[in-house]
Formats: structure tokens, C-alpha cells, sequence
């Protein structure tokens, strides 16, 4: 099976064809998401929130990138990576940025990058595409940069901020970004954005007018309770499910209903006696099992 390319990414908003994007953090997240049919994989730093237990996607490395989308390869075969870019991989510039994003794609096998910023980190979009690294870009509510936002707030609500993130996808675009998340902006923004790009706009909390959607795998199936945001819309209970069978499990351990004949192995009945005490041989092996003591 050949995985979608950038340049099918983009043929899909030349048809008018909704692009799937879903974050995935490991090997079974990654086959789920794969064989569910997404066109794109998302190894998101919110990595550092629904799998890390941090409260913000800062803490989040390098070296915990790498690990987690090796592994999201490893799980798909068809829909497209991208490795999302830390805090401070590539804020420091440039040359930083180039051997950062030159790690996602030779040791994580991913093949494309994230970053987030628009003006601000157009020459860096344009160095990395120059260098032949595909790079998605990502406006709106960038939660790298919670601490100077004040918070998981709707960006671009008035002229001026709308007007600045109409800046920052034209930057984006004219750097090279095969395509933007639209994060947390209003629907009506997203949407003119959407018309004025020739790049896609993948939306998250961004409504329906964008050209494809990204959710969060544990926001969608239910798997993380500490924060839900509102654009997430749960289409499972797995966390609810999971937490039931193994509580099952536990209860069955303690009550010895778990493991039955049937989760167990057969030893043969001759090997067996020979264990048994009364026979030479019997005495032998219990001294090598260190039995008679
Ligand atoms: O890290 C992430 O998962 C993201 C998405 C929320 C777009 O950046």
C-alpha cells in the first residue's frame, strides 16, 4: 500500500474532497487511525497533555517526538505523518529548525513537519521546504504559546487579529507550507481563509468551512477527562469502556474466577508423576527443582 503524498493532500482540496487528519501517539493508535482510513496522522505535542500527564504541551522534547512517531510509522501504512515540532526546536532559528525537522524525517521516518506561528515563522517554513522537508503550518490558537495568549482562548475575533491571521496564512502559503491548521478561530474566518488559500486549511474549532479536520484520538474516543475543549465531539466511551474491563479483571483475579482451565496449559500426566515423591527418578528431578529441601 503507498501512503498520500503532499501533493495528494493538495489535490484533494483542488476536487473539493474532505481531508481526514486525527493525532495518533503510538503504534496501536496509529494502525487504528490507518485502518479507520485517514488520509493524515498527526504525532501532536498535545502528546505531552493526553499521554504524558503534563499540563501543557511545553515540557514536551525532542527525544519524546522522535520515540512516539517512530512508533505511529511503524503503525501506519497508508496515511500520511507528520511529526509536530516541540517548544523551542525551532523557535532558536532557522539552522535549528533545519537539524530538528532533518531528525523527524531521517530517524522518525515521518514525512512531513508541523510548526506553529504564521509571520514569525514563515522563514523558517521556507528554509525547511527549500531543504525538501514538507512543512504544515498552524495559526489561530497556538498552544505553544499559551503563556503569552493568556490561555485556550478564540483567536482572531476582532478586525485587526483577523486581519493579522490573514497575514500569517498568506506568509505561510508564499513560504511553501503544503497546508495550515486553523486553530480555535471563528467558523466565518476559517471559512474566508479557506476561499482566499490555495494551500488546504485543516480546521480545529475552526467549524465546517475549512477544507479537512483534526481531533485529538483521546478527545474523540473519550480517553481524557482532565479537559475537554468544545470543538471535541466524543464518538466513543473507550476510556469508560477500558476502565470497566479491567475493574472486571481485578474482581475476577480476587475472587479466583480469573484464570480458568481455559487461560491456562496442560502439563503431560506422565512428566507430571515423575514429579510426584516415591521414585528415584522423582527424587532426582525435585533435587534439581530444589523440592526436598
Ligand atoms: O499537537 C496537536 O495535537 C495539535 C493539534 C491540536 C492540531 O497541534
Amino acid at each position: 500500500m503507498t501512503r498520500i503524498t503532499t501533493t495528494d493532500i493538495r489535490e484533494m482540496k483542488s476536487r473539493g474532497e474532505k481531508i481526514v487528519m486525527m493525532t495518533a501517539y503510538d503504534y496501536p493508535s496509529a494502525r487504528l487511525v490507518d485502518e479507520a482510513g485517514c488520509d493524515m496522522i498527526l504525532v501532536g505535542d498535545t502528546l505531552g497533555m493526553v499521554v504524558l500527564g503534563y499540563d501543557s504541551t511545553l515540557p514536551v522534547t525532542m527525544e519524546d517526538m522522535i520515540h512516539h512517531t517512530k512508533a505511529a510509522v511503524r503503525g501506519s501504512q497508508h496515511a500520511l505523518v507528520v511529526g509536530d515540532m516541540p517548544f523551542m526546536s525551532y523557535q532558536t532559528g532557522w539552522q535549528d529548525a533545519m537539524v530538528n525537522a532533518a531528525r523527524f524525517m531521517k530517524e522518525a521516518g515521518c514525512q512531513a513537519v508541523k510548526l506553529e506561528g504564521g509571520v514569525r515563522s514563515a522563514e523558517i517554513v521556507q528554509k525547511l521546504t527549500e531543504a525538501g522537508i514538507p512543512v504544515m503550518g498552524h495559526i489561530g490558537l497556538t498552544p505553544q504559546s499559551v503563556n503569552q495568549i493568556g490561555g485556550f482562548k478564540v483567536q482572531g475575533k476582532t478586525p485587526a487579529a483577523a486581519v493579522q491571521l490573514m497575514h500569517d496564512a498568506q506568509a505561510l502559503e508564499q513560504a511553501g507550507a503544503f497546508a495550515i491548521v486553523l486553530e480555535t478561530i471563528p467558523a466565518p474566518l476559517a471559512e474566508l481563509l479557506t476561499q482566499r488559500l490555495s494551500v488546504p486549511t485543516i480546521g480545529i474549532g475552526a467549524g465546517a468551512g475549512c477544507d479537512g479536520q483534526v481531533q485529538v484520538y483521546h478527545d474523540l474516543l473519550g480517553m481524557f477527562d482532565a479537559f475537554t475543549p468544545r470543538h471535541a465531539k466524543r464518538y466513543a466511551e473507550a476510556g469508560a469502556l477500558i476502565r470497566d474491563a479491567v475493574s472486571r479483571y481485578a474482581a475476577d483475579v480476587r475472587s479466583g474466577a480469573f484464570p480458568t482451565a481455559k487461560e491456562s496449559f496442560k502439563m503431560d500426566p506422565a512428566a507430571l508423576a515423575e514429579l510426584r515423591p516415591g521414585t528415584s527418578e522423582a527424587m532426582r528431578r525435585r533435587h534439581a527443582l530444589g523440592l526436598d529441601a
